[in-house]
């Protein structure tokens, strides 16, 4: 803290000498606090804001455009200094053709600095929004490493006792050979708590059957928990860097799933909607009740993404700095599994809630299923296909026809309700190269 402390007073003091060194008020240094009063009483701020265009310009850098001097000026008496045909001054007069400022001759050379200082200090919004999805950062925290070197250690550490005693009871068995002490030898420590039969038994066999046991116990585990743990994030509900509603949106706005997710019935990507869409509404929808008026801060982010502002001149509301959204990505099969959305969608017709639970439900979409192979093959197995709306199938289903009639009952199409099943299963639904690349 300290010596970031020291390079803002290293920073503001060159600033602020050079300031001087153009000025005539020698050795001034702007005061921030005093500044923002005299911001508040002269209504600067009923024309002008820090980082947005209003009447006047936005004053952010505006020592970078002028001279101190020049704006000292300026401020008090712009019309005395369009008068003498001072060239920036009749240029941004020009620009802001119909609107005027007023004139502040009470306001003196300090007081004007003074103000500068204040608008040096306001910090931009935009860059606070900008970096708040970064500053979110992974939203759950992955253990797995962690577990998998506890258990290992665990594991070794039993292996370790283990072997000791073990090299105990042949160290022991060699000394009773040749008639050492057997109390040099007593348990200690933890081995004192080992069944004591233990060290009678054949070293070798004894070894041998410790490290099979401990090794299939520890592989059974690993194992388990590779399968079942490791890369299965069922549950995971990331926090977005808009506070964006399916609940709202989905539920009680009723918008169709595929407005926003327009890819699903075409192709492999159900594909996250772009923030252009959003402002299909939200150019008009500001959600401004709850905040007394003021646009929702959770809106301002979208703006501020687009780098759109509603009080740009007509045609030009949105600027050249526009800054993609992350949104944190939440389902992803590992890279060698293939899974395709429209053949889910349009060819088998199945709801998205299907997969996906009640998302039109979530305020914070949450994975809903475990993206787990057995849970494909599950479905595919017991999930019958709509075979009459859907030529694809038809040769499968003539074929089952003709079973259904041979076998009656036995046959392999047979449906609980004596109608044809087919399942996905039946049509190559669980070849290993449908779904693995
Ligand atoms: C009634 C509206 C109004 C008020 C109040 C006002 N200004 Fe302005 N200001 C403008 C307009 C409009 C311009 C653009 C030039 C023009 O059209 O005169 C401007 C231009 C400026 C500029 C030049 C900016 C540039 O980018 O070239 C500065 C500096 C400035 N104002 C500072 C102030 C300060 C400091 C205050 C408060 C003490 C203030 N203004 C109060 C309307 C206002
Ligand atoms: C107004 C646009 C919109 C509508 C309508 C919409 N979504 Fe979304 N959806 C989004 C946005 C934006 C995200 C990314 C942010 C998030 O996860 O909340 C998203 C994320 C998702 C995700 C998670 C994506 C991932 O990262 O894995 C799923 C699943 C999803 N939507 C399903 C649905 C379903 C099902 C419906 C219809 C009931 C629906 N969406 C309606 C905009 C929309
Ligand atoms: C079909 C119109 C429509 C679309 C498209 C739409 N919204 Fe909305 N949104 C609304 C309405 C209506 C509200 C409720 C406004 C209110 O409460 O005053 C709202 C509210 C919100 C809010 C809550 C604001 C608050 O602070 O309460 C957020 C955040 C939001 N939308 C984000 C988005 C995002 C992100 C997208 C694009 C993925 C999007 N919206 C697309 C109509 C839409
Ligand atoms: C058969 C199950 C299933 C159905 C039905 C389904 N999804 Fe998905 N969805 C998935 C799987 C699996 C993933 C992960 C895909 C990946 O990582 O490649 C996914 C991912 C997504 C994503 C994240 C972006 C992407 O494409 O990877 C969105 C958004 C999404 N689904 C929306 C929908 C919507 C909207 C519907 C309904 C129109 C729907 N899903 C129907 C299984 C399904
Ligand atoms: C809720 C049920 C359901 C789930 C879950 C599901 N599927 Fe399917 N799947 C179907 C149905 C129904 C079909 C038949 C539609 C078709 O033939 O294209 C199908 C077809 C397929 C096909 C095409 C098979 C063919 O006949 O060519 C592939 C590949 C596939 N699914 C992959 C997956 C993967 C990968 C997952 C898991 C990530 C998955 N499915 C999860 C229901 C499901
Ligand atoms: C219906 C689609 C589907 C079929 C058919 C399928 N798999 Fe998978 N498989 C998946 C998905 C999805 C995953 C990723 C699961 C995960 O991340 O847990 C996967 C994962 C795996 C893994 C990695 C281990 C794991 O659980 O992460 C292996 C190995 C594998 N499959 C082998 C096969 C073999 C061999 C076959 C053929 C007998 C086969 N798969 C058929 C969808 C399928």
């Amino acid at each position: 803290m300290i010596r970031l402390n020291k390079i803002y007073l290293l920073f503001f003091t060159l600033v602020f000498s050079s300031i001087s060194l153009f000025s005539q008020t020698d050795g001034y240094v702007g005061d921030a606090v005093s500044g923002e009063k005299l911001w508040v009483s002269n209504n600067c701020g009923s024309c002008h804001q820090v980082y947005k265009k209003a009447v006047g310009p936005a004053l952010k850098g505006v020592q970078d455009r002028h001279s101190v001097e020049w704006i000292v000026k300026w401020v008090r008496n712009n019309e005395a200094l369009r008068k003498s045909g001072d060239a920036e001054a009749l240029a941004i007069y020009e620009e802001y053709a119909g609107a005027a400022m007023n004139l502040f001759p009470n306001l003196t050379a300090p007081n004007i600095i003074d103000i500068l200082a204040y608008i040096e200090s306001v910090p931009d919004p935009a860059t606070a929004v900008a970096a708040g999805p970064a500053a979110q950062g992974p939203a759950k925290k992955d253990n797995t490493t962690v577990f998998f070197l506890l258990t290992l250690v665990v594991i070794f550490a039993i292996i370790y006792l283990l072997l000791g005693k073990v090299k105990k009871s042949l160290l022991r068995s060699v000394m009773e050979k040749e008639a050492g002490t057997e109390d040099a030898f007593a348990p200690k420590g933890i081995a004192k708590y080992l069944p004591s039969s233990w060290a009678s038994m054949n070293p070798v066999i004894l070894s041998l059957s410790v490290t099979t046991i401990i090794g299939l116990f520890g592989f059974s585990f690993l194992y388990w928990f590779g399968m079942n743990k490791i890369g299965v994030q069922q549950g995971y509900a990331p926090t977005q860097p808009i506070a964006y509603s399916h609940a709202l949106h989905a539920g009680e706005l009723k918008i169709d799933c595929k407005y926003c997710h327009s890819t699903v019935e075409v192709s492999k990507s159900a594909s996250i909607p772009s923030l252009n869409t959003c402002m299909n509404c939200h150019k008009g929808v500001q959600a401004s009740e709850k905040y007394g008026g003021e646009t929702s801060p959770e809106i301002k982010k979208i703006y501020a993404a687009l780098d759109y502002d509603p009080e740009r001149p007509a045609g030009k509301e949105f600027g050249n700095n526009p800054k993609p959204i992350r949104w944190v990505r939440i389902h992803n099969l590992p890279d060698h599994a293939y899974f395709n959305h429209s053949q889910h969608v349009k060819v088998a017709g199945l709801e998205c809630q299907q997969c996906h639970g009640p998302i039109e439900k979530m305020e914070v979409v949450q994975q809903w299923s475990t993206l787990q192979m057995g849970w494909c093959i599950d479905c595919h197995r017991n999930r019958g296909v709509d075979t009459d709306n859907n030529n694809y199938y038809e040769a499968l289903h003539a074929k089952a026809k003709a079973d259904l009639k041979e076998n009656g009952n036995q046959s392999k199409f047979y449906g609980p309700d004596g109608n044809v099943k087919i399942t996905p299963a039946m049509n190559g639904g669980l070849e290993c190269a449908k779904c693995h690349y």
